[in-house]
């Protein structure tokens, strides 16, 4: 059976639809944050300040690939940064594999990044100043890699039922 990969910038959602997409169909979901955080006994935020993001970039890679080496459904949400780094982008072309980008704009992920608070070592360390900026250069540098996804579903102006229902449609 195919892995769903969930892809897209930092609260795109990718979490939420992950969850409601394995309720509606049955299949089940992981994150892909959470595999790293209990294969290293820390937090994503701890990595991060501890080891730095080069080591949470390796921590990545690895979980990633063992996640795909197997032929059992499962809907895995992405970190942000998963298909920009160590040529991850390359497992989402795979034949057993359904990427799906969830692509947010500026304006609305900016929104949710500031309601969300802290969490995101990224994102926490840009001085409120400076958010937008930030988030305008990171996700025009990240484009490319979010595009090798096979599926891009706007999520503007859409309900996460909108959206699992847009996904369940390409099944
Ligand atoms: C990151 C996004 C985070 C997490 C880490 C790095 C990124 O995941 O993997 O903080 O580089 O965009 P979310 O997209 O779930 O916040």
């Amino acid at each position: 059976m195919k892995k769903i990969l969930l892809s897209g910038y930092m609260a795109s959602g990718k979490s939420t639809i992950a969850q409601l997409l394995s309720k509606a169909s049955g299949i089940p979901y992981r994150d892909l944050d959470d595999i790293i955080a209990e294969n290293a006994q820390k937090s994503v935020s701890d990595i991060f300040s501890e080891d730095g993001e080069i080591k949470f970039r390796k921590l990545e890679h690895e979980a990633l690939k063992a996640v795909l080496s197997d032929d059992k459904g499962l809907i895995l949400a992405l970190g942000g940064g998963t298909p920009c780094y160590a040529n991850n982008h390359e497992f989402l072309k795979r034949d057993d594999v359904m990427s799906i980008y969830l692509k947010t704009s500026i304006p609305e992920l900016l929104k949710r990044l500031r309601a969300d608070g802290s969490g995101r070592p990224l994102f926490d360390k840009q001085p409120p100043e400076e958010q937008e900026e930030f988030v305008a250069k990171h996700l025009f540098d990240r484009s490319y890699f979010y595009h090798q996804s096979k599926h891009v579903i706007l999520t503007d102006g859409k309900t996460t039922e909108n959206i699992v229902n847009e996904i369940m449609s390409l099944f």
